[in-house]
């Protein structure tokens, strides 16, 4: 069968150079079948970003939390700059493990470097947890880049704070209404190194810049007002006015009923992927993938605002 040549005014006019410049609708948003998250499809970010464009990326990140940036080939620097867009960012308290010559990128990674030393935090994220939580301000969001991929597992999984907090039983919404809770990065820490000895040993200055922080339990999202469960298995250590024995049996029904599989959207990464999540509104885990394979990731934290309850 002949092929249908398109007439030439039909080619022209899709490229048509009177076109404005401006927002472009060449990028789709995608929502997923699950409990949160969308996909971003046909969107360059090594292109500028209008302004229009910037916030219908911003509307989307509001009601679905975790944006995946399809096929994203960028530079760290890039990745840095889009990042900015978001607000300022953190600089992660492992020092040692950021990408030489970008301290705002934190290498997640099971490689090592070739005198042996890991060139990355290999184990980031084996608890539900919250990323900074332990700060007084807890950070906006991260943005996580793949940069090699194992061949099996390595999926991260996102939970929706704000649905386990609306569907939460009535007698577990009136135990925490009201109530703050501990998070200190140093809580599971000595646990990781003892799985993990090239965990670094933190010196006194940087057990100093994680002092603990107190946050409420149920926390409202600093731009939509919709209240989120935040507490977490990794850095959540007691609820603050409670017997211990009570604060733990509380927070262990919370961790339970916050990551239960109809809350869940499981990432499984696909090459370039730039994901996107909010850290008011989710929990992430790390589900790990067999030593023997190569996993590296880049990123970058969004600082954020304090607490609201
Ligand atoms: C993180 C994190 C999980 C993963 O980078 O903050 O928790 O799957 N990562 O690498
Ligand atoms: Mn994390």
């Amino acid at each position: 069968m002949t092929a249908i040549a398109l007439p030439p005014s039909a080619r022209a006019s899709s490229h048509s150079p009177a076109a404005p410049a401006g927002p472009s609708d060449a990028f789709e948003i995608r929502p997923f079948d699950a409990a949160l998250g969308a996909e971003v499809l046909g969107l360059d970010l090594n292109q500028p970003l209008a302004d229009d464009d910037f916030a219908r990326l911003h509307r989307a990140h509001l009601d679905h939390h975790v944006l995946v940036f399809r096929d994203q080939r960028i530079s760290p620097v890039a990745h840095v700059s889009f990042s900015r867009r978001w607000g300022p960012l953190e600089v992660h308290v492992l020092r040692n493990f950021q990408l030489p010559g970008h301290p705002e990128i934190l290498q997640v990674s099971n490689l090592r470097d070739e005198a042996g030393q890991p060139l990355g935090l290999g184990d980031a994220g084996v608890f539900w947890h919250s990323d900074l939580s332990y700060k007084e301000k807890p950070s906006l969001g991260s943005l996580l880049h793949a940069q090699e991929l194992p061949a099996e597992g390595g999926d991260t999984l996102f939970a929706n704070q704000h649905l386990a907090y609306e569907q939460l039983p009535q007698a577990l919404k009136i135990a925490i209404e009201g109530r703050k809770a501990e998070h200190s990065y140093l809580a599971r820490y000595e646990e990781l190194r003892l799985r993990n000895p090239w965990r670094p040993r933190l010196s006194d200055a940087q057990i100093a810049e994680v002092k603990p922080a107190v946050h409420p339990v149920v926390r409202i999202h600093p731009e939509t007002g919709r209240r989120a469960l935040f507490v977490s298995e990794h850095f959540t250590t007691r609820i603050v006015g409670l017997p211990d024995d009570e604060s733990r049996d509380l927070l262990a029904q919370l961790f339970d009923h916050s990551t239960r599989p109809r809350l869940v959207y499981r990432h499984r990464w696909q090459p370039h992927d730039l994901v996107f999540w909010d850290n008011r509104s989710l929990l992430h885990l790390a589900s790990g993938c067999p030593p023997t394979l190569r996993r590296h990731l880049h990123r970058t934290t969004v600082e954020g605002d304090a607490t609201l309850g």
